[in-house]
């Protein structure tokens, strides 16, 4: 697949090394910034990570930050992005089968590397099971839109 990844600083060393990982497992990736971990701002590479992956240029996106949690706001704020901020396998797993997340974040200060593999195989790995998710998908882009679900 086609991967594109961003991190604020926090997470600068642990994204260059799971960039390598996510080779290995031989997909094709690009890194969206930041360049270095000098200080900057998440926000900015949540909104390239969602981006490059809702314009459907890449297939899933990887988002990285300290907890994970400020990427993840900041790239779900972008229509049709679908973000999920995890620590364990068990929910990457299922946001795939049941809410089909287009992006992954996780966080650096909460997981070790070894385990940020794991969730990142899993999630990679791991289909949309469509049928009854898919409704409840339809209802949150309707919100997207300033729709209500009633
Ligand atoms: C940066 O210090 C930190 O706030 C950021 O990486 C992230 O954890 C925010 O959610």
């Amino acid at each position: 697949m086609k991967i594109a990844v961003g991190s604020d600083h926090a997470a600068y060393p642990f994204k260059l090394e799971l960039i390598e990982y996510v080779k290995e497992l031989g997909h094709d990736v690009t890194d969206l910034g930041t360049r270095s971990a000098e200080r900057t701002d998440y926000p900015i590479y949540g909104e390239k990570v969602a981006r490059a992956v809702v314009s459907g240029e890449y297939e899933r996106g990887l988002a990285f930050c300290g907890t994970g949690v400020g990427i993840s706001i900041s790239a779900n704020k972008v229509p049709g992005a679908r973000a999920v901020v995890c620590s364990e396998p068990y929910s990457a797993m299922l946001s795939r089968e049941h809410n089909n997340t287009n992006i992954l974040s996780l966080g650096s200060r909460v997981v070790g590397i070894e385990l940020a593999k794991m969730i990142i195989k899993i999630w990679l790995e791991t289909g949309y099971d469509a049928g009854r998710h898919q409704r409840r998908l339809d209802m949150i882009s309707t919100l997207e839109e300033g729709g209500t679900c009633g």
